[in-house]
């Protein structure tokens, strides 16, 4: 099975690269190499390397940003996606592409489900869901993937944030109203080339993955630097102070709650969560 990644650099791009199966042939494309909102590009890629599946993983991330940069967003996150479903469709390809918990307004008291309406209440969140709609109608076979709070040993996350952090400070102010599960990059790899292998079956779905453990930031962080600390990774104790996301304002509105439930991808491809305060020490313990 050959298979082209996108957003290759990307903390997920990286951790696929990390993570392939013995049965799967692998393009790992960078920003570089594979510009996703070129036409020609999509029509040169395709030719060249003729893939069974392409996983997207290429996105516009930067939440605060996309509220001064929709244009910029939309392109890459919507108008891009649908030009590679539509050539997904015409070659015949599976479309693997990752979306967001931020489709949601985070307004409700239960887990997500996929079915579930989506409402994005910021910019970043409205083009990842033009991009799923976008997938959606365009006749190509799919698996869109949902996640949380992605951190790994690659790239920029709440994680190596809070690690920097950790060197210096002996006090933080984290949000503690918000409610989510972080996700290890390494386990969604894995469960992309699972799902990969059940293509036949589950050509046009929607998963939820996410960690198993939901959490706030300020107990996410709090996690984080007793793990450092007792790892003797950080030279002191951190004490994180609980505080409400009014008194942190940020560009872009985050949901409140933004917990999914995993059950379907765990029913139909027999995967579990993410462990995530697992993978967190891990990380910590070999990594710093
Ligand atoms: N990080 C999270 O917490 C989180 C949460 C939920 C869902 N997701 C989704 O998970 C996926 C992977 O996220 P990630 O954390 O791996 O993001 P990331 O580390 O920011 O990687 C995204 C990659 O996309 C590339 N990219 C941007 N514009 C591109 C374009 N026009 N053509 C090709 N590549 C382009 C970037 O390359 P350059 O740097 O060279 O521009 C970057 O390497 C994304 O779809 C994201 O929306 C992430």
């Amino acid at each position: 099975m050959k298979v082209i990644i996108t957003g290759a650099n990307g903390q997920l791009g990286t951790s696929l690269q990390e993570h392939v199966p013995g049965d799967v042939e692998v393009v790992a494309l960078g920003s570089d190499e594979f510009d996703i909102t070129s036409d020609r590009k999509i029509e040169e890629i395709f030719k060249t390397h003729k893939p069974d599946v392409v996983i997207n993983t290429a996105a516009y991330t930067s939440v605060d940003k996309a509220e001064v940069e929709e244009e910029r967003a939309r392109e890459v996150n919507a108008l891009a996606v649908k030009k590679l479903a539509a050539a997904c469709r015409d070659n015949n390809v599976f479309l693997v592409h990752i979306s967001t918990d931020y489709v949601f307004d985070g307004l409700a008291s239960l887990p997500y489900k996929e079915a579930d309406p989506i409402n994005p209440i910021n910019i970043y969140g409205k083009t990842k869901a033009e991009g799923e709609q976008a997938i959606i109608r365009s006749g190509a076979k799919y698996a869109i993937i949902r996640t949380s709070w992605v951190f790994s040993e690659f790239g920029t996350n709440f994680l190596k944030t809070m690690m920097r952090f950790g060197e210096t400070k002996d006090r933080l102010n984290i949000v503690s109203d918000q409610m989510g599960a972080p996700t290890y990059a390494g386990d969604i790899a894995d469960v992309i080339y699972t799902i990969l292998q059940k293509q036949d079956t589950i050509d046009h779905e929607i998963f939820h993955f996410t960690g198993d453990q939901i959490t706030s930031w300020a107990d996410y962080a709090k996690f984080i630097f007793k793990t450092a600390f007792e790892a003797d990774k950080i030279p002191r104790r951190v004490f994180v102070k609980g505080i409400s996301a009014d008194e942190y304002p940020t560009a872009a509105k985050r949901p409140k709650n933004s917990v999914m439930d995993c059950k379907k991808i765990k029913d139909l491809c027999d995967i579990n969560a993410s462990d995530w305060q697992s993978a967190v020490k891990k990380i910590i313990t070999e990594k710093y």
